[in-house]
């Protein structure tokens, strides 16, 4: 799978893919990531790539050229399965859509930031628009990592046990059961006697039984589904 990120802070979104599972899936060649800076695509002297809102109001607007011409660009090279947006306008993630989207080739990200982009980069290039959750950031980066980081531990051979990303948390609607380990006595805080049983019905028993509580506590809607 490759993902191509544009974005007016690239710097922002180096860090995570240098360490640990992501970093790990971009050795093993599971997942190619490239990270566009959008200045690299204006032809302004300046580097501008904002510019005011037609019709007044407050803030900068990202112009609909460099991010056109980047996206063009790219779409030259190779088909893109999706055209991604970040925004707290989109469509709320959820790990249904993080499956849906581990299983395409080529993505393109594009994080906003300021006051928005050109509404026609949306309506020419965009096919899906995502938020990450109903609060605002000061811009897309964030929550595009968020994005990467949920569908590349999906991918198979990232994660080093790959029926983990099976057993998450929402992965059936249900969140994940408590889990322990060493040791087993933590000042009198004793870890439950049956996953000590060595009893696989039992202990895959007392785990759903677990899950249901914690979800009808923390999460009740996701058993209304
Ligand atoms: N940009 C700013 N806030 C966002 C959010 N909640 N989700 C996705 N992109 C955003």
């Amino acid at each position: 799978m490759r993902i191509d990120i544009l974005s007016p802070l690239p710097h922002l979104l180096k860090a995570p893919f240098s360490t640990s599972i992501l970093a790990k899936a971009i050795e093993k060649k599971i997942i190619e990531i490239h990270i566009h800076d959008l200045r690299d695509y204006t032809k302004s002297d300046k580097k501008q790539i904002d510019d005011y809102s037609y019709g007044g109001g407050g803030g900068m607007v990202l112009m609909i050229e460099p991010i056109a011409r980047c996206i063009n660009k790219l779409q030259s090279s190779r088909d893109y399965d999706s055209v991604i947006f970040m925004t707290p306008e989109g469509k709320k993630l959820t790990q249904n859509i993080c499956n849906q989207l581990s299983q395409e080739k080529n993505i393109i990200i594009l994080c906003g930031r300021y006051e928005g982009i050109d509404q026609r980069i949306r309506d020419i290039f965009i096919n899906k628009e995502i938020s990450i959750g109903d609060y605002v950031l000061t811009g897309g980066e964030l929550p595009a990592l968020v994005l990467c980081d949920c569908i590349i531990r999906l991918l198979p051979g990232s994660m080093s046990n790959s029926s983990c990303a099976l057993s998450d948390s929402f992965q059936d609607n249900l969140l994940a059961p408590p889990i322990y380990t060493r040791p087993c006595n933590y000042h009198g805080h004793k870890v439950p006697d049956v996953l000590l049983s060595g009893n696989n019905k039992k202990i895959s028993e007392w785990r759903d039984e677990q899950s249901y509580v914690k979800t009808k506590k923390n999460r009740p809607d996701l058993l209304e589904k």
